[in-house]
């Protein structure tokens, strides 16, 4: 067994070790502790790509941070840098620096072609990829046109440069074949501008007549295309789509493809019975494959649901979440070989239950997928690929503007007050982190 892993954190440390990466790691930490310096990181976040200049940037940061009433030393610092010319300057270029970094910390570059040495290195060091378009809800045609563009240019650049990399068996095959080197991930609400609850046909139809020729390239270059899961109002649309497209005859038999299930729903057991009933009646080659997730838009689902009087579609505890991730996860192992399973998660109770889940139903580590995003599980991605699992890396591509919710995404995760890698963070023990939920 190839014990190739420990080195992942070469390939793409994300510990603080500059100084700036240790500035924003201290930026969020604060965050999590404090409500009203959470609200100003996030307005600060969002305003950063539209700012013309760092007096600009600093101007908006203070202003935010003005609104908090307990600032912490550091943030009072800030706050009495912005009182000079000069001052404000230094202020606007180290915030721009650490909204950056930050930045980096989760997307691996500005298109496919600069990503490529990074995915090499993972690939060397025992990770495969799921490169992701950055980029989402679009609002015009030119827009879903030009985000369907840089999809095939990423099949396209995958696959001219994979054939190059050396042999990975783990990452390469599980027990029902061969397994594509080339892997991208795409949303449904950047390849349509009308994608919308009330008419999910209309928008159905416009994002299938631009992910087509995704699938059919796909096809013809042996790559896998994944299609995300995002927030509750485009479901339906999503997964009338993925099953529509994928039964038309050209496209049965190929490429491989994926569909995602988010455990935060209520209605996800249902969903999950639907996805299986569906790929045993399709009987699809390559096996369709299910990434389990929580799933990422719990604060929108809430709010959304609050503004209009509805009960939330998602579990309002997090136990619940959880409880029913483990549940979904033996489920969908019983669906092999009609669906391969790949389980995407930080938390290592829901990844350990998942490997013991697999291996108590008698199956190899091979038949099961895992998966974690670039920047919050790269320590179990390393962990696991030592293990000799196959592990996955989810990682973005894209400028910083279209990365904006993408990132604010992953900064509303990383300063929850419940969530398993902020029990970490905060010293929560093992047996309390490893615990049944
Ligand atoms: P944990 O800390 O165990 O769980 C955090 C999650 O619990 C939150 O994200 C939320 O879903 C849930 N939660 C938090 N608070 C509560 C509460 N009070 N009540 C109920 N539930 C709560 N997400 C998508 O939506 N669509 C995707 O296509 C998608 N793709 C992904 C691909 C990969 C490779 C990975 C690793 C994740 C992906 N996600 C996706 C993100 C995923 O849904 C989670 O947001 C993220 O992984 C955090 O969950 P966790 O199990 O790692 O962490
Ligand atoms: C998101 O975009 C990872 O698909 C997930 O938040």
């Amino acid at each position: 067994m190839q014990r190739v892993g420990r080195s992942i954190h070469a390939a793409f440390p994300t510990r603080p070790r500059h100084p700036l990466r240790a500035l924003d790691v201290k930026a969020m930490e604060m965050a999590a502790e404090d409500q009203e310096l959470r609200a100003a990181l996030f307005r600060f976040v969002d305003v950063t790509p539209a700012c013309t200049s760092f007096e600009d940037l600093a101007r908006h940061l203070t202003a935010y941070l003005g609104e908090v009433d307990e600032r912490p030393p550091p943030i009072e610092a800030a706050m009495r840098m912005s009182g000079t010319k000069p001052g404000r300057a230094a202020l606007g270029a180290a915030a721009a620096a650490g909204v950056r970094h930050m930045a980096h910390r989760f997307i691996v570059g500005e298109t496919p072609g600069a990503a490529l040495r990074h995915i090499r290195r993972l690939w060397d060091h025992g990770a495969a990829v799921s490169l992701d378009l950055l980029g989402e809800a679009t609002v015009t045609q030119p827009e879903a046109d030009r985000y369907a563009a840089r999809c095939l240019d990423a099949l396209e650049t995958l696959a001219e440069a994979a054939p190059r990399w050396p042999e990975r068996p783990v990452l390469e095959r599980d027990s029902l074949g061969s397994l594509p080197r080339v892997n991208v991930s795409v949303k449904v609400s950047a390849l349509s501008p009308l994608l919308r609850p009330e008419a999910p046909e209309v928008g159905r139809d416009d994002a299938a007549r631009r992910m087509r020729p995704l699938l059919l390239r796909a096809k013809q270059l042996g790559a896998h295309l994944h299609i995300d899961m995002e927030s509750v109002d485009t479901l339906e649309a999503t997964m009338q789509l993925v099953f529509e497209v994928l039964d038309e005859p050209r496209l049965r038999d190929g490429p491989s493809t994926g569909i995602v299930l988010q455990a935060y729903l209520r209605e996800s057991p249902e969903q999950l019975e639907q996805v299986i009933a569906w790929a045993q009646s399709a009987r699809r080659e390559p096996p369709l494959v299910v990434r389990l997730v929580k799933g990422a838009y719990w604060d929108h689902e809430v709010v959304e649901a609050r503004q209009h009087g509805w009960t939330p579609p998602v579990f309002e505890r997090k136990s619940e979440s959880d409880r029913n991730f483990e549940l979904l996860t033996r489920r969908l192992l019983d669906g092999w070989p009609h669906v391969r399973p790949a389980i995407a998660s930080h938390n290592l109770r829901s990844v350990a239950h998942a490997v013991a889940a697999n291996r108590a139903a008698g199956r190899s580590d091979q038949d099961l997928e895992l998966q974690v995003l670039r920047g919050l599980g790269d320590d179990l991605a390393a962990a696991l690929a030592d293990e000799g699992m196959r592990v996955r890396i989810y990682c973005p591509v894209g400028d910083m503007v279209a990365g904006m919710a993408y990132l604010v995404r992953r900064l509303l995760e990383n300063t929850a007050n419940e969530s398993f890698l902020s029990d970490l963070q905060r010293g929560v023990g093992v047996e309390e982190l490893l615990a049944a939920p």
